[in-house]
């Protein structure tokens, strides 16, 4: 497999063409940002831990038979997967209440909710990737009404199994962010990453965070944190 042209580079990570048609090769980076952007910092080795644990997240997903864009982990920082075309939206799921839920509807951080919710953001940086209503995507057609139905029970059956693998390794999946792609044949696939960036994972115990409210916050060592969660769930080895 050899490393072609950057397609795009984001906040974390680079994506690169391949020699193989309808794959794309992930770079995690050594970088950390929070506020879109304002906060930003080099941390040596937490593109290794992100592309660790997302990894063993995806292969966790194909085990119980929900399809993802990962393909395979190709080296400490990098990995393989199938090229979709990224819907603008970051579908954000939560089981506990915490970070902008708190903020904006007053709630005591910590609060448990009887039943998980959903929440899509438009991902668009020059807006701040503002909370959007159905009726506000389908105004900017960022997908169909079906496509919505669709990412939204995804979305909540993916939280129900990484809560309960989560679960199984002491940790509290608080809540998370994922983003979905439209495959070459129109299908749905959950793209992008699941880790540390973009869950909330609290220890189950002590409610110690271990991910990267930890950078927001300034609240400790974020490899550390991230360094716990791949050691929990086995990360480093896949
Ligand atoms: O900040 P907020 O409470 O809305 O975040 C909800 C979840 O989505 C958190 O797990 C956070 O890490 C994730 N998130 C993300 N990328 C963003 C915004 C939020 O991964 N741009």
């Amino acid at each position: 497999m050899e490393k072609g042209q950057l397609l795009y580079e984001g906040k974390a990570k680079r994506l690169y063409t391949t020699n193989e048609a309808g794959v794309l090769l992930v770079s995690y980076k050594d970088s950390a940002t929070a506020f879109n952007g304002e906060k930003k910092e080099t941390i040596t080795g937490k593109g290794e831990l992100n592309n660790a644990i997302t990894s063993t997240l995806f292969q966790e997903l194909h085990r119980v038979g929900i399809s993802t864009h990962f393909i395979r982990k190709i080296s400490s920082t990098e990995q393989l997967v199938r090229e979709v075309s990224i819907i603008p939206l970051e579908v954000v799921v939560r089981k506990t209440v915490a970070g902008s839920l708190a903020k904006r509807l007053g709630l005591e951080e910590g609060m448990i909710l009887n039943e998980p919710i959903v929440e899509f953001y438009y991902k668009d940086d020059s807006l701040g990737d503002p909370l959007v209503t159905t009726e506000h995507i389908r105004l900017l057609q960022l997908a169909t009404p079906e496509e919505l139905d669709v990412l939204k029970t995804d979305a909540l059956t993916i939280f129900q199994h990484m809560h309960d693998y989560f679960h199984s390794h002491h940790v509290r999946l608080v809540d998370f962010k994922l983003e979905f792609g439209r495959t070459s044949t129109g299908d749905i696939l959950l793209a992008d990453e699941i880790s540390p960036d973009t869950c909330r994972l609290w220890d189950e115990t002590t409610n110690e965070k271990l991910d990267k409210d930890v950078f927001r916050r300034g609240l400790g060592n974020l490899t550390d944190a991230y360094q716990t969660i791949a050691d929990r769930i086995g990360g480093t080895i896949a």
